[in-house]
């Protein structure tokens, strides 16, 4: 794995774990950790031997936003001209499951990178937001798209035009998270979760995460067309065969990622 100022990258059995590192900038999202996020998931996802990754940040911040400091002095044909923010899309390419662990501040461009990942465990301190507007801007890494697909029209507009943050509760009853769990227990959770997630057939949670994706891209009747035929597609791999042997001779199955 390559060398990395802004972010810490760990392996835990098939589970790789990057955790945001900028703890007196309260993981505010500059260029460099930006890079970086983006290098090291990509590095992790053609990685054979993990088959999930885990995002997270400090008990504090999982990230306050993009940096502030970084972003102000900025022109309109410098962040143009570079399309800036646009390398967070590759986030969106990695095949292998992204579970982001969530708690304290994640807020804008913070809780933009939440929702990139595939979904996100909260910490019942977990804070949601996007602020942008309180800054003269409006959000830049899918924000404006992504909470209003998670949480509906309603709340979204509220947030993006108050800047007002949601707690885990309230994040947790609008669906933008999965669950929430007590803030010392946050870390063991989502590892657990995204152990379970590496202990099953990589392919076939690759087709998963796909065709759950599909429902973000198309018609109802196209998502279910598609779903159906990947469905056919796990007939072709090994681990179906050894997943149903293994259910009707009552053992654990022992999947070969194949
Ligand atoms: N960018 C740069 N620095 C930041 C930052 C950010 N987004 N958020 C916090 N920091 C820095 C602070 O400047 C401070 O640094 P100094 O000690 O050098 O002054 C340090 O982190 C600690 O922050 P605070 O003293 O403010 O901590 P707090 O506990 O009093 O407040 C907070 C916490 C409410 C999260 C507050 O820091 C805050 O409001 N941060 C900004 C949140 C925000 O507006 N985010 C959106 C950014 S724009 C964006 O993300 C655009 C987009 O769509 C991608």
């Amino acid at each position: 794995m390559s060398e990395f100022e802004t972010i810490l990258v760990d392996r835990k059995g098939r589970v790789g774990i990057i955790t945001l590192n900028r703890p007196k900038a309260l993981n505010a999202l500059n260029s460099q950790l930006m890079h970086e996020v983006v290098a090291a998931v990509e590095e992790l996802d053609t990685d054979a031997e993990i088959g999930a990754i885990l995002l997270t940040g400090s008990e504090k911040a999982f990230a306050a936003g993009a940096d502030i400091k970084e972003m102000a002095p900025k022109t309109f044909s410098e962040v143009y001209g570079e399309d800036f923010f646009s390398e967070w899309d590759r986030l969106s390419a990695a095949r292998t499951p992204i579970v982001a662990a969530v708690s304290g501040y994640a807020l804008g461009g913070g809780c933009e990178l939440a929702m990139l990942c595939d979904f996100i465990i909260a910490s019942d301190t977990a804070k949601f937001g996007q602020p942008e507007i309180k800054l003269g801007v409006i959000p830049g890494i899918g924000g404006s798209q992504r909470l209003t697909r998670a949480v509906g029209k309603a709340k979204a507009m509220e947030m993006v035009l108050t800047g007002r943050n949601m707690d885990a509760e309230e994040a947790e009853r609008a669906g933008l998270v999965s669950r929430i769990v007590p803030v010392a227990e946050l870390f063991d959770a989502a590892l657990e979760t995204a152990t379970t997630i590496a202990s099953m057939s990589l392919p076939v949670a690759i087709m998963a995460k796909e065709a759950v994706n599909r429902a973000f891209e198309t018609t109802l009747a196209e998502g279910v067309k598609f779903e159906r035929r990947v469905f056919h597609s796990t007939f072709a791999t090994a681990d179906q065969k050894e997943g149903m042997a293994a259910f009707i001779e009552k053992r654990a199955p022992e999947f070969k990622n194949a």
